[in-house]
């Protein structure tokens, strides 16, 4: 740490301080205000955390301004290109990419962890057949604490581990359950003998009645769209898990806390609202009715799939996934209308000033909808292939968080605007 210092001069009450500046490895320095309310009585006010840094990490670093992404130091396109998503998230736990034995003995164990408790199985047939997957997936997840809550110890490393492993060995299963007992299939165990992708699909799509033929296009795609997906540093639902790790709550209901963060259409639930905009919009001949809908101040409507709170030039993510989006429907040989439509919006929205001037830019789940689609995930499955992935960024957060010293609860402050003081009036003189 340096010694540089922010000095913080208050006119209104003659107070001042000074605050320690506090630099990482890469992106811009900090100003520690730990000691702001003990020396000049103010709170710091940041709705949205637009300029706050909620903690420190050694995961995952964006430069929103140049369109890096890099996870523990590695670029993005250099691990989309020759990594794997299991490889990845034994990075993101460790820290360190793994020896070929150690990435042997992580894929070992994560195959063994796959299986759901089989009273875990019961809990489906309490959800309505037409029950959002999200809403089951977030409810299945945090019902994971009942089967592990009691021999968990969050303070042991070994337990932490086992933790992350068995959330990152589960979530396919819960999720391929989600969609199976939606469509009224009869669920499917793991096959531990296939890749982490591979299982998955066979989890979501084989029948009984005849063999299922996995288009070997399909399983890369879906393994770098988790690659891709793995991690975002402190994101809305990453915070979450760490607001609710930071209670001492066990992995699994933080993770499921994470989930219901990602729900949200701001966050991870755009991949799905992206379809089912492009579905409304319908042709290329609507794009432009649209994109003045999205530009209209009186208007709520906003084109999903574009903008970013941190990348004002270009999302890293995007670029990869729209070559590969091509490459896919080509060697899938889906011809989708629909992506005739994104195209369209994406050409007319890059070059409208409203988009330019305000760097609203084609963000991962633009693409990312088009080819879940093509692969035949259906559009409410969307965002769990979004939780399937950042389970391993989550629990690579939950991890550093118990590992940090000196952690402490999280508790933000507020700007109270409510009523001063006032009597109680009883209700016959109100
Ligand atoms: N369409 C039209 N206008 C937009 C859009 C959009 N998609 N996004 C932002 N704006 C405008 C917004 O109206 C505001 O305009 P003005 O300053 O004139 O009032 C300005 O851009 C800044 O918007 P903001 O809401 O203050 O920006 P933010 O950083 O708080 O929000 C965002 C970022 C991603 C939530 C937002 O851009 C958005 O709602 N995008 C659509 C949803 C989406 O694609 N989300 C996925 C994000 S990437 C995956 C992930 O992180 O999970």
């Amino acid at each position: 740490m340096s010694d540089a210092k922010v000095k913080l001069v208050d006119e209104s009450n003659e107070r001042s301080t000074e605050l320690p500046l506090v630099s990482g490895t890469l992106g811009p320095a900090c100003i520690d205000i730990g000691t702001l309310y003990k020396d000049t009585g103010h709170f710091t006010f940041d709705p949205g955390y637009a300029s706050t840094a909620s903690t420190r990490s050694a995961i995952t670093y964006i430069d929103g301004e140049q369109g890096i992404l890099l996870y523990r130091g590695y670029p993005i396109e250099q691990l989309a290109e020759h990594s794997s998503f299991l490889e990845v998230a034994y990075l993101l736990l460790d820290g360190e990419l793994p020896t070929a034995d150690q990435l042997a003995v992580f894929q070992h164990d994560v195959s063994h962890h796959t299986m759901m408790h089989e009273s875990l199985k019961n809990f489906f047939q309490g959800f309505h057949h037409d029950a959002h997957p999200m809403a089951m997936l977030a409810a299945s997840v945090a019902s994971l604490s009942a089967f592990y809550h009691d021999n968990l110890n969050v303070d042991d490393p070994a337990d932490r581990k086992l933790a992350a492993i068995r959330l990152i060995a589960k979530m396919p299963t819960i999720a391929a359950a989600c969609y199976r007992y939606s469509i009224g299939w009869p669920l499917r165990y793991p096959r531990n003998n296939l890749e982490y992708v591979e299982r998955f699909l066979h989890m979501m799509f084989e029948v009984p009645s005849e063999p299922l033929e996995l288009s070997p296009v399909a399983t890369k795609a879906l393994d770098l769209l988790f690659i891709l997906h793995a991690d975002h540093e402190q994101n809305a639902s990453t915070s979450t898990v760490r607001l609710v790790g930071s209670t001492g709550a066990n992995p699994y209901a933080s993770i499921a806390a994470g989930i219901t963060a990602l729900w949200g259409p701001a966050h991870g639930g755009a991949n799905e609202a992206v379809l089912k905009q492009l579905e409304e919009i319908g042709t290329p001949g609507n794009v432009e009715s649209a994109v003045l809908r999205a530009k209209d101040k009186n208007d709520s409507f906003r084109l999903m799939g574009f903008g970013h709170r941190v990348y004002k030039n270009f999302d890293p993510r995007a670029q990869i996934i729209r070559k590969m989006c091509h490459a896919v429907l080509d060697e899938l040989g889906v011809n989708d209308p629909l992506l005739e439509v994104a195209l369209k919006l994406e050409e007319a929205a890059l070059k409208d000033d409203y988009f330019v001037s305000h760097k609203l830019y084609p963000n991962v789940d633009f693409y990312s909808g088009i080819i879940y689609k093509a692969l035949n995930i259906p559009t409410e499955m969307f965002t769990v292939m979004f939780a399937i992935a950042r389970t391993a960024g989550w629990t690579a957060n939950w991890i550093e968080q118990h590992e940090t010293p000196g952690s402490r609860i999280g508790r933000p402050r507020q700007l109270y605007t409510g009523s001063a003081r006032r009597d109680y009036v009883s209700a016959g003189q109100r």
